[in-house]
Order: C-alpha cells, then structure tokens, then sequence
C-alpha cells in the first residue's frame, strides 16, 4: 500500500525501524548525513515513486571522515530535517546514534575496488570504505528492495552500485540527478561553509567543468590539455584544485584519445577548495541514462 500520508515514524534503534517497516512492502531507501537540502528532498521524491514506503536515515559517519576533515563541525540540523521529510511524505526516519551503529568498534570494513583509490579517494584515503561499509550496514539494517543516490557524488553511486552487483544484494540503485542552485552551483551541505565572496565564486567550478564537456562534445580529444586548461583557471581564480578529470560516464576509467571512447559517454569530474571548503560536482558530456 502507498504510505505516505501518515505523520513519519522516527527510529532511532534499527529494531524499532523493523517493527516500523514490517508489512511496509517495497521500502525505497534515501541515506544521507542529514543538513538536507532541496537535492536530498529531490532524492526523496524519485524513492517514493519507486517504492510502497519511503525511509531516510540520518547518520554522520565518522569512518568515512579523514582525521583533519569536518567530522566535528558537520552541520546536525534535526529538526530541520525532521520536519523536511515530514514534508516530502517520507514514512520513517532512522536517525541512530553512534553506539546503534557502531556498538563495538568496527573492525571488518568493505574494502573498494582500485577506483575507490582515485579521484576522491586518492584525496580523501579511506572516504570509500567508510562509505561502503556504513551502506552496507545501512542497507542489512532499512533492509530496502530500492536505494537511491545523488549523481553529485557520481563515484559514491558508481561505487556503491559495483558494491550490490559483487555482493550479490538485492538491491535496486538508483541516481537522481544533481540539484543546482539559479547560478549552477550543484547544492551541497558543504556550502553553508562558504562566505559570500566564496559564494559568489563557487559556481566557476560547474561552469568550468561545463566547459570542458561542452569542448568534447564539439569535437576537442585532447583531454588532458582540457583538465589542464580548467585547472589552471580554477587556480587563477584562487581554488585550490584537487582534480579536473575528463573520464569515462560507465566504468569512469581514463578515456584513451586514440582509443574509441564514444565522446558522448564522457564525463567531467572535478573537486576543488575555495577557501577552506572543499566542493565537488561533475557534468556529461551529454545527459546520459542512469545505468551502469
Ligand atoms: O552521500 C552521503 O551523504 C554519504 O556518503 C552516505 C551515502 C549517507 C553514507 O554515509
């Protein structure tokens, strides 16, 4: 039956969330770190379209946090976000704490492929572990049929994909495209960081990556001179630039300029600080299907 309508259920220990979803039918699941913006709401909105009951936990994962990241200072707005997915119709909140989640400390880990090395990762050592092994917790305790994720973190949905397909779980991943405010700017937890100077820079990043994928699309090969070329004028502009990767939209591995990489399954990833934020976002070279 489609729920939705009901006041939301929140559960804070995973053995009230089974008791709350027993019977629910095909539970769509939306995970999140919560300080949940209109890209997590749009997140919300495809899972019920996908599912009889929707579910959203809220859990800021420190395994997933480097040890001079913003674990600390990561924005906790609860009731903000309680009352936000009340809004958006969604049936339960699973918001539990650290002692629900890790009771003991956690010594087995998911291990990612190589890729869980670059791009992010070679950034941010260990960010995909700590992702896929809190997923994979997550997933065994909401127990979805669905689980959708933002294509903003397009290596976190190509990871956690390959994650269900080797473990053989049966789950559903979807993606949902990535929400971007008037200027481009793909929302994110992480610009409440910015001042308003930053704030009215920010947006640069998607445009320079928009560039880059405009350039392939009429014709340009030359991919590394485009990084290049993006970097150095993010880093003109005073970013402090991780990477601008031209890369394959499927497997995201380095597209070869000699080798038959349809220029149309290209994508354009980028990370970079501005200030002491650190922003991500990545654009097709043409909008493609959410497939893998
Ligand atoms: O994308 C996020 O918010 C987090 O990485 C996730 C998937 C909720 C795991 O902590």
């Amino acid at each position: 039956a489609r729920r939705g309508n009901n006041a939301m259920k929140i559960c804070h220990t995973a053995a009230d969330l089974a008791r709350e979803l027993a019977g629910a039918g095909r539970i769509a699941f939306v995970p999140t770190m919560g300080n949940l913006h209109e890209g997590h709401l749009a997140l919300t909105r495809l899972a019920r379209e996908k599912g009889d009951a929707v579910v959203a936990s809220i859990f800021v994962n420190r395994l997933q946090f480097g040890p001079n990241e913003d674990f600390d200072r990561y924005p906790r707005t609860m009731e903000a976000d309680r009352a936000g997915l009340e809004r958006m119709g969604v049936d339960a909140l699973f918001a539990p704490n650290e002692h629900e989640m890790y009771p003991v400390p956690q010594l087995y880990r998911v291990k990612p492929p190589p890729l869980g090395e670059e791009l992010e990762g070679a950034f941010r050592p260990g960010f995909f572990d700590g992702v896929c092994t809190v997923v994979l917790k997550l997933f065994n305790l909401v127990r979805p049929q669905v689980a959708v994720f933002g294509k903003k973190d397009r290596q976190q949905l190509k990871i956690v994909r390959g994650m269900v397909q080797q473990f053989n779980l049966p789950i559903e991943i979807v993606g949902c495209e990535t929400v971007r405010a008037e200027d481009g700017l793909a929302l994110s937890s992480r610009n409440g960081y910015l001042t308003a100077t930053e704030r009215a820079e920010a947006p640069r990043l998607h445009r320079v990556l928009r560039g880059i994928a405009d350039a392939i699309a009429t014709g340009r090969r030359d991919y590394a001179n485009l990084e290049s070329d993006g970097r150095a004028e993010l880093a003109r502009h005073g970013w402090q630039v991780d990477y601008v990767a031209v890369r394959h939209g499927l497997g995201l591995r380095i597209p070869h300029p000699e080798a038959f990489d349809h220029p149309n399954l290209l994508i354009v990833l980028g990370a970079a600080k501005l200030g002491a934020t650190r922003l991500i976002d990545n654009v097709d070279v043409v909008p493609m299907p959410d497939v893998d």
